[in-house]
């Protein structure tokens, strides 16, 4: 398949209570991107990375991977490409133990043992967490947690990264060990985040959604170094481009 676009085109979404999230985003994002989502709280970027994934669905426009629109239909071979780390890692941890977690996806996709246990230790080597791979994830640190949610979207070995406030609560070792991560992982990765110098670092491009529509979509350097934009949405210039 071609899996060389992320798409969304005039996408609206309204939750059943009435809260307008997403007013009208169109992106289209290429396959190798590397993508952030900022905007304040409640801006909408969690809401669409649902979309993305198909956990939601569009009361209007189309979100697109590839050349597939996201539709209950097309839900597995969405979910065979796009993998989606949670900002709670405890939304994605729920066996007896670590290894049996980042196996479970590769497991389902009905993979072989041995291949089930190379995915595994590929994963968790990659997030450093190889020597807690007998351990019960809810017995870990945030940090470690936070590794073992991304392994086991790693084990599924997806074209399509997507990270809701990755680097969220974590100590500056752990931080870094994300970012690192990020850089090296050389598919499309989407990353929403309120930390703007990890985006910095790791994002060529930025999409700031602001009240559930893009108020801008550029370089990532021209976007987190523009003030006035950044403050009319919310926000503030990452630290390191702080005056003081
Ligand atoms: N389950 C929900 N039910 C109703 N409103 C929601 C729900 N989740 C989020 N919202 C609302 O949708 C808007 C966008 O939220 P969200 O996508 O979580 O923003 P962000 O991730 O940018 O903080 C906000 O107004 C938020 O209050
Ligand atoms: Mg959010």
């Amino acid at each position: 398949m071609s899996h060389h676009l992320t798409e969304a085109r005039d996408v609206r979404f309204t939750y059943p209570d009435g809260t307008r999230a997403l007013d009208g985003v169109t992106f289209r994002i290429g396959h190798g991107e590397s993508v952030g989502v900022i905007g304040a709280n409640g801006a909408g970027k969690s809401t669409l990375l649902l979309l993305l994934l198909g956990v939601l669905f569009a009361d209007s426009g189309e979100v697109r991977v590839g050349d597939v629109a996201v539709t209950k239909r097309t839900l597995p071979h969405i979910r065979e490409h796009v993998g989606m780390v949670f900002q709670d890692p405890d939304d994605q941890l729920f066996m007896g133990t670590v290894f049996d977690d980042v196996a479970f996806g590769p497991r389902n996709l009905g993979l072989d043992e041995p291949e089930v246990a190379r995915r595994v230790a590929d994963a968790l080597d990659t997030v450093g967490i190889a020597h807690l791979r007998d351990r019960a994830p809810f017995r870990l640190s945030g940090g470690e947690k936070r590794a073992a949610g991304i392994a086991t979207v790693l084990s599924m070995e997806p074209d399509i990264l997507v990270l809701d406030e990755p680097t969220a609560g974590l100590d500056p070792r752990a931080r870094r060990r994300v970012i690192d991560l990020l850089r090296g992982f050389d598919h499309t990765r989407i990353v929403t985040s309120h930390d703007l110098d990890m985006v910095l670092d790791v994002c060529d491009r930025v999409i700031v959604l602001s009240a559930g529509r893009v108020a801008a979509d550029g370089p990532a350097a021209t976007i987190l170094r523009d003030e006035a934009l950044l403050a009319a949405c919310g926000l503030e210039l990452p630290l390191s481009l702080q005056k003081r």
